[in-house]
């Protein structure tokens, strides 16, 4: 019998919680955002679950009305250097915008991340939706939605090419004749663009799976269409099974168009499993985790998608309100989704805003159960895989002690790890040095 196509795992770590009453429960550590040893725990619980990645995300700019998380977290270079240490298997993939950074510096530093963890970095590409950064930034303004999108095509094709600086024979360390480089194998890209002047070489080399990973988590047309051209894996976040597969559908579609392999890009929905031994156990920790979420809170939100919008200027109960504009040039594929929701089901600003802080997700209930939704949305080509996002630390440990055996049974999910790089496990292909090929070829 063939192999059944694998399921592929991420989990995003995050502190206190991407809900914002989350670090109030009991089990939380209230300084999980800033814990060395907590991040060390979730992501050796992951590879223990035989996990492809952890993720690290991130954003540039705060206010009051930030979720507790955001306030005080870890810069994600940083905290995935530290976790490269500790780990051997598992992927590190961290967030880091091409709005506000250099080609050079986001290539050297996930260059030098590759190199730490043996060919397991993951870059995860951001335009920042948040105004405020430019602000942090020196920058007078924030670009639009459009601009961000040109500048982040421009910065992936700068670094991309600063990645492949060095051919991966050019350092040939002979302390016989002390010649430390190939010289023919050191290339500069030379890039003069609308948005970055980048020479290079770039000063570190290539790591075993050629260069980092390449994640996308913008679902607008935009971002639909960076991922499609320039992504290897896609992040990204759906309701149900449906709106879940006509997204899968449409992403391998434009990457096909592109002349790419449907194969070569890896669409990965977000999850928050609660499992319990019952329903009933399962339905009553989401209770219990969402309970403290007040309208207020709710509303500060739901703002945040919308630049930090001020929804408490709108009656509750009356139909979510006509924003125009509004909040497209922030998390535009987010906004889109909720104003288009809110209108077909005729939502009241008051039930959009609770479900968007607590939403109930089908994945809360058994350990089968949560087996059987994966099972199904990998089999229907809704995911290739899934990030999940621990609504607790505990519900980690519970997904890897009693749903992963279960995936493992059914042969979708692997034992053992495929291979000790990021692509080998996520199954990518390995990206040719443009000039190797180019040599080779001449
Ligand atoms: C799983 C997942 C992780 C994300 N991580 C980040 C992140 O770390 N930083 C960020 O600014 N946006 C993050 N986003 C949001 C998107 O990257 C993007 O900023 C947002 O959807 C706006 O882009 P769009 O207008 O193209 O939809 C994430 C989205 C998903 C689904």
């Amino acid at each position: 019998m063939s192999k059944r196509k694998q399921v592929k795992f991420g989990v995003l770590i995050h502190g206190v919680g991407g809900n914002v009453t989350a670090w109030r429960h009991p089990e939380v550590p209230v300084d999980a955002s800033v814990s060395l040893p907590f991040y060390k725990e979730q992501a050796l619980t992951a590879e223990k679950g035989k996990f492809d990645l952890v993720f690290i995300a991130d954003g540039l700019f705060i206010n009051e009305k930030s979720i507790p998380h955001f306030l005080n977290r870890f810069e994600p270079i940083t905290i995935l250097s530290a976790l490269a240490a500790v780990t051997t298997n598992i992927g590190l993939v961290g967030t880091l915008s091409s709005s506000y950074s250099e080609p050079f510096t986001v290539a050297r530093q996930f260059g030098s991340i590759d190199n730490i963890s043996g060919g397991r970095a993951g870059w995860n590409v951001v335009t920042s939706p948040l105004e405020g950064s430019a602000k942090n930034f020196s920058k007078s303004e924030h670009p639009t939605h459009d601009e961000r999108y040109k500048i982040a095509e421009e910065h992936l094709d700068v670094v991309r090419g600063l990645w492949d600086s060095w051919e991966d024979d050019a350092f040939v360390r002979n302390k016989e004749t002390g010649v430390f480089f190939d010289p023919n194998k050191l290339h500069r890209i030379n890039h003069k663009g609308k948005y970055f002047s980048v020479e290079g070489p770039l000063n570190i080399a290539r790591s075993k799976q050629g260069q980092p990973v390449v994640f996308q988590a913008g679902s607008s047309e935009s971002g639909r269409n960076l991922a499609a051209r320039s992504a290897d894996a896609v992040f990204t976040g759906h309701e149900n099974i449906e709106e879940a597969k006509l997204f899968y559908k449409d992403v391998k579609y434009r990457a096909a168009a592109l002349g790419r392999s449907r194969d070569d890009i890896v669409i990965l929905p977000g999850i928050s499993p609660i499992i319990g031994k019952t329903q009933e156990e399962a339905d009553a920790k989401f209770a219990e985790l969402t309970k403290l979420i007040s309208i207020d809170i709710a509303l500060q939100y739901l703002g945040r998608f919308f630049d930090h919008h001020d929804f408490t200027q709108y009656p509750l109960d009356e139909p979510f309100p006509e924003l125009g504009d509004i909040g497209s040039n922030s998390f535009r594929g987010n906004t889109d989704k909720i104003k288009k929701t809110a209108k077909e089901q005729n939502l009241t600003l008051r039930q959009v805003a609770l479900h968007s802080a607590a939403p109930k997700s089908q994945f809360i209930g058994t350990p089968e159960r949560i087996a059987n939704l994966i099972e199904q949305w990998h089999e229907e080509e809704a995911a290739d895989g899934f990030i999940i996002h621990a609504p607790l630390p505990s519900a980690l440990n519970d997904f890897v002690e009693l749903v992963v055996p279960i995936l493992q049974e059914r042969g979708i999910y692997r034992s053992e790890y495929e291979s000790d790089t990021l692509r080998g496990n996520l199954g990518l292909p390995v990206p040719a040095n443009r000039f190797t090929a180019v040599n080779q070829h001449s």
